[in-house]
C-alpha cells in the first residue's frame, strides 16, 4: 500500500492544490511515485467542483509545474486512510482534529521547514501574494519529503 499524503487548507482552491502538485512533481522527480499518493481537500465546502484558482494556475504554470485539480472537501475517508494530514495553518489543524478521529500525522507544512521561521502559509485568496506562497510551499515540501523519507525508510 502505497503512502498516503493529503494536503488540508480552507478551500481547497489555492494553497493546498499547489501544494499537491508541487509535492507530486517532487515525487515524480524522485522516483517515489508507486510509493507515494497525494491528494488534497479543504476544510470549508464553498468551492467543491471548481478548478484551482487562476493564481494557482498561473505560479504553477510558471514554474513549469503538472497540475490537474477538482476541489473537494474533507471526508471520513481522508481520516481514516491517510498517513499524513498536511495544514496550511493552525485553523486547518483545530477543523482536521474536530472532524473526527484519525491516525495519521497531522502536521503544518512549514513546521517540515524549520529554517523559514514561518509557521503558517498566509491564505493568497486574500491577498494575491502567490509567487510568496509558492516559495514557502516549494520548501515545506522539501522538508515534508526528506521527513517521510526518513521516517518510511524510502
Ligand atoms: P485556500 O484559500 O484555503 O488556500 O484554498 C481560500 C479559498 C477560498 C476562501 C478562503 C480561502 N473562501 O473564503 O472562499
Amino acid at each position: 500500500m502505497p503512502i498516503k499524503v493529503t494536503f488540508v487548507c480552507l478551500g481547497n482552491i489555492c494553497r493546498s492544490p499547489m501544494a499537491e502538485a508541487v509535492f507530486k512533481h517532487k515525487i515524480k522527480q524522485s522516483g517515489l511515485e508507486r510509493q507515494i499518493e497525494v491528494d488534497s481537500c479543504g476544510t470549508g465546502s464553498w468551492h467543491v467542483g471548481e478548478e484551482a484558482h487562476p493564481g494557482t494556475q498561473r505560479i504553477l504554470q510558471q514554474h513549469s509545474i503538472p497540475y490537474e485539480h477538482t476541489a473537494r472537501r474533507l471526508s471520513q475517508v481522508d481520516l481514516s486512510e491517510a498517513n499524513y494530514l498536511i495544514a496550511m495553518d493552525k485553523q486547518n489543524i483545530k477543523d482536521i482534529l474536530r472532524s473526527g478521529p484519525t491516525r495519521a500525522e497531522v502536521g503544518l507544512l512549514l513546521d517540515y521547514a524549520p529554517e523559514l521561521g514561518i509557521h503558517e502559509v498566509p491564505d493568497p485568496y486574500y491577498n494575491n501574494r502567490f509567487e510568496e506562497v509558492y516559495q514557502l510551499v516549494n520548501a515545506g515540501c522539501d522538508g515534508l519529503l526528506a521527513h517521510i523519507r526518513k521516517k518510511e525508510g524510502i
